[in-house]
């Protein structure tokens, strides 16, 4: 076991931990913040999405020790006080269905928009294009990305 210390949407935890231990699995089974999902599990989907150190990053690429010393959000951390602007147009859009992708799509669409706030509608896609939704068809989520970055 190994003792890592990381900040988690502004709160800091000192946790023993092994060294094969995926940093999706630190934060949903450790943590216990299940607002992030695991879906594939091989870095294809997405649906992991955090903000590692000002970077949105698949969690499940990640081994929990190598996050050591860093700050995290995870989409229990985005909201502040009230919806994000992100979360408020993937509400106001429709931008989701069964809701699986969602906290990843959202994690990664808010740092998109943060780096480029004049985002295309071709830049949306392209940047979205390792975040999976098998419900929506894309549409109203990049109507909602587009939504957020106006607001
Ligand atoms: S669970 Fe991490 S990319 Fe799919
Ligand atoms: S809303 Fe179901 S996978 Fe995206």
């Amino acid at each position: 076991m190994t003792a890592i210390n990381v900040v988690v949407n502004g709160k800091s935890y000192t946790r023993e931990v092994e060294p094969r231990l995926l940093l999706v699995d630190f934060i949903r089974d450790t943590l216990s913040l299940t607002g992030t999902n695991i879906a594939c599990d091989t870095s294809q989907c997405g649906a992991c999405t955090i903000h590692l150190d000002g970077q949105a990053v698949k969690s499940c690429t990640v081994l929990a020790v190598q996050a050591d010393g860093s700050t995290l959000t995870t989409i229990e951390g985005l909201a502040n006080g009230k919806l994000h602007p992100m979360q408020q147009a993937f509400w106001d859009q429709h931008g989701l269905q069964c809701g699986y992708c969602t906290p990843g799509m959202i994690m990664a669409a808010a740092k998109l928009v943060e780096e480029n706030p004049e985002i295309t509608e071709a830049e949306i896609r392209h940047g979205l294009e390792g975040n999976l939704c098998r419900c929506t068809g894309y549409q109203n989520i990049v109507a909602a990305v587009a939504q957020a970055a106006k607001a």
